[in-house]
Order: C-alpha cells, then sequence, then structure tokens
C-alpha cells in the first residue's frame, strides 16, 4: 500500500518517536511504500487563517485560494492508500498541531459535502501512546473521546476501514522500571508488526 504518516510529537527523544521508526521498519518488510508529514519537523502551522475560514466556510473561491502548504497534504492523501496517524495522547485528544492538520486539510468540497473530492482510503490507523491504563475508568475515557473525534468526526466516512491502537500505561506507577523496560519492548514489536501487516 502507499501510505502517508502524519507524525506528531513536539520531541525526538519520545518513546512516540521510537514507535514511528519501529512502524516504518515494519512497513518497509512489508513491502509498502511511505510518505511522512512530520509536523512539527515541518513547523505545520495548526491554526486556521482568516482567508482560510472565508475560502472554506464561506465558500469564497473567487478571492482567497488553497494555501500552498495545504494543497500538498491533499496531494499526499489523495495518493495515499492509508493514513497513519502517529501520536501522544494529550488531554483525551491529539496535541494542538494535529487537531490543526484537520481543521486546515480537511476542507469542504475535499473531505466532505456533496462535491468532496477526496477518495474513500482503505485504511485510516492511529497508533496512540499514553500515560494511563486503558482499563481504567479515567483511561478508558480518554480513549473514548479520542474515538468520538478522531474516527466518528474528523475521518468519519472517509475511510473503508478505522482503527485506534493503543499503547498505554507508559507512565504508570504501579510498573518496576524492568516492567517498563519490557512493555516498551513489547510495543516497539507490535508496531512493526502493524506495520508490516498493514
Ligand atoms: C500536555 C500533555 C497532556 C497529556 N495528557 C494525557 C492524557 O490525557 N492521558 C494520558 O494517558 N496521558 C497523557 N499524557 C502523557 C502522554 O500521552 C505521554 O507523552 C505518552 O505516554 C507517551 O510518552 P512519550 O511522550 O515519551 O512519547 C499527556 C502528556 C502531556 C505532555
Amino acid at each position: 500500500m502507499n501510505v502517508l504518516i502524519v507524525y506528531c510529537h513536539p520531541s525526538n527523544k519520545s518513546f512516540t518517536c521510537k514507535l514511528k521508526d519501529a512502524f516504518i521498519k515494519g512497513l518497509a518488510k512489508g513491502g509498502h511504500d511511505y510518505e511522512i508529514s512530520d509536523l512539527y519537523d515541518m513547523g505545520f502551522h495548526p491554526a486556521m487563517t482568516e482567508s482560510e475560514y472565508l475560502f472554506d466556510s464561506m465558500g469564497d473561491r473567487a478571492t482567497y485560494r488553497l494555501s500552498g502548504d495545504i494543497a500538498k497534504e491533499q496531494i499526499k492523501i489523495q495518493t495515499s492508500d492509508a493514513v497513519v496517524f502517529i501520536f501522544p495522547m494529550f488531554w483525551s485528544a491529539s496535541p494542538a498541531m494535529l487537531v490543526g492538520w484537520f481543521q486546515r486539510v480537511m476542507t469542504k468540497d475535499f473531505a466532505y459535502g456533496t462535491d468532496a473530492q477526496m477518495d474513500k482510503l482503505k485504511k485510516a490507523s492511529c497508533l496512540v501512546t499514553m500515560a494511563d491504563d486503558k482499563t481504567t475508568e479515567q483511561g478508558s475515557a480518554h480513549i473514548n473521546a479520542l474515538k468520538a473525534t478522531m474516527i466518528n468526526s474528523k475521518i468519519f466516512t472517509n475511510a473503508e476501514q478505522t482503527e485506534i491502537n493503543v499503547f498505554d500505561k507508559l507512565a504508570s506507577d504501579k510498573l518496576t522500571q524492568q516492567e517498563r523496560e519490557a512493555l516498551m519492548e513489547e510495543y516497539l514489536k507490535m508496531a512493526f508488526e502493524l506495520g508490516e501487516n498493514l
């Protein structure tokens, strides 16, 4: 498959970065081609400007144009079979830059509306890291919030298949250092396999 990875984490020293690298190695092993939008590395501008709002929401296509960085992201989507979002959970959501990526890239007539041009993806997948335990009330509430916004709202009907893969307990005080390291090793293996078998 042709895969677009949308990666968003402020630091390459993070575990999420290692997870992204393991996923990419898996993609290579599985014979997939990929392109990456590394939002921090690109210095992606997350806030919609007034002219973008007037173009998108007010539909003033005579005066305003689609911004160049957004047109590039839309081309990347159109040339991909699958989009994979890799990010840490920040306050029950994705980091701000990724929220902004959706707000700016998923424009009317591209991602939604009666004249929507976007081809349906075969797959949209999320790899999400988080500190909490997903089996606790708090952890599952965070995941449900993310599912509602990422899958039911932002991706919606634009993919045949959707999934959220959660890598939890990354800051659990119930784990010893040794257990934490073993968990991380297991997660890197899982990310590799998700890439290989995408
Ligand atoms: C601003 C901020 C908000 C966070 N919010 C949550 C949260 O709502 N739920 C959660 O389980 N972890 C939360 N975390 C922890 C991150 O998901 C954490 O970064 C993640 O476990 C991955 O570790 P990494 O940053 O080394 O990749 C938050 C971290 C930060 C910096």
